[in-house]
């Protein structure tokens, strides 16, 4: 059915043989936050910062690739009827199963089915790398949430993705498996640049103290790793109010600390240039995603 656009595409490969998508097609800035370990929060920064950035004026895509849970679509209330498996499978377009959130942020939902990105064919993968280059031309930010853990799945968005995010709470489990994400990341895969979001802190002087501390073990255990200090969202218990009533935070209590801090952070993040990083020259990550 999508097989003459998906030809057209593969026509239009560059000289190493991968996939080019047109030069003028605005490439979006693609971050993917990730964790060591679960229930961190990763979510709630995803939807909440996704919220908080579309009301700047930017236009967002949730990526749910938490591929086991779906969560997103729980955390916001949705029941979204197609999935990206239906995506893969060439069934539907990525602009079919999108579905509006609250505020106008859009989310691609996962399948809630397990499914392992390599075990794509070579066409599907082709399918849908067509489609996500129609998709990014029109929008700014892709934020992808993804389980916790070092999984391939995880592996996979993290290394496609040009920005890191890590979040990690003042507990000292939280940061063992942070470190031991990161040490993974960097040791295996080459990846160096990640940035820190320390979440639940029940101050910025605790944030910046276990920033540090990770910091510590991390320079001295791998080299050449740079870790740059994102922020902080305060532990608030708006926050959980508002999952409990399947509700952003920032959208039921626009002006609690967590709300305020997301805001800031989106403000940060919307006005700061988008820097390439050093670790990686294929512009979209997609290619690198589907290792075309
Ligand atoms: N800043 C915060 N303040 C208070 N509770 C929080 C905060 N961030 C997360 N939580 C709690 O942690 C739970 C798990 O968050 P979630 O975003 O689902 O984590 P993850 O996606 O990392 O598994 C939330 O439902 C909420 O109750
Ligand atoms: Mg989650």
């Amino acid at each position: 059915m999508h097989q003459a656009e998906t030809l057209e595409k593969i026509m239009n490969q560059n000289s190493r043989g991968r996939y080019a998508p047109p030069v003028t097609a605005s490439v979006p800035r693609v971050i993917c936050v990730t964790s060591g370990k679960g229930g961190v929060g990763k979510t709630n920064i995803v939807v909440n910062l996704a919220y908080s950035l579309t009301k700047l004026g930017k236009k967002v895509v949730v990526l749910d690739a938490d591929l086991n849970l779906a969560n997103v679509d729980v955390l916001l209330g949705l029941t979204p009827r197609h999935n990206l498996h239906h995506v893969f499978l060439g069934e539907k377009t990525l602009k079919e199963i999108l579905v509006k959130g609250p505020g106008g942020i859009f989310i691609l939902p996962a399948s809630s089915g397990v499914l392992e990105l390599s075990d794509l064919t070579e066409e599907q993968k082709l399918y849908f790398l067509a489609e996500m280059a129609e998709l990014g031309e029109d929008i700014d930010i892709l934020l992808i949430d993804t389980a916790a853990g070092i999984n391939k799945n995880v592996i996979y968005f993290t290394l496609a993705a040009e920005e890191r995010v890590i979040v990690l709470t003042p507990e000292p489990t939280s940061l063992t498996d942070a470190y031991a994400m990161i040490k993974v990341l960097s040791t295996r895969h080459d990846v160096k640049k990640f940035r820190i979001l320390v979440n639940s802190a029940h101050s910025e002087k605790e944030a910046v103290a276990v920033f540090r501390q990770l910091t510590l073990v991390a320079d001295r255990f791998l080299e050449t790793l740079s870790l740059d200090y994102l922020g902080y969202i305060p532990f608030d218990k708006k926050l959980p109010q508002a999952v409990r009533a399947q509700r952003l935070v920032t959208e039921l209590s626009p002006h609690c600390p967590a709300s305020a801090m997301f805001h800031k952070l989106a403000k940060f993040i919307a006005e700061e240039d988008k820097v390439p990083q050093s670790d990686g020259n294929i512009k979209f990550f997609w290619q690198r995603l589907l290792d075309l």
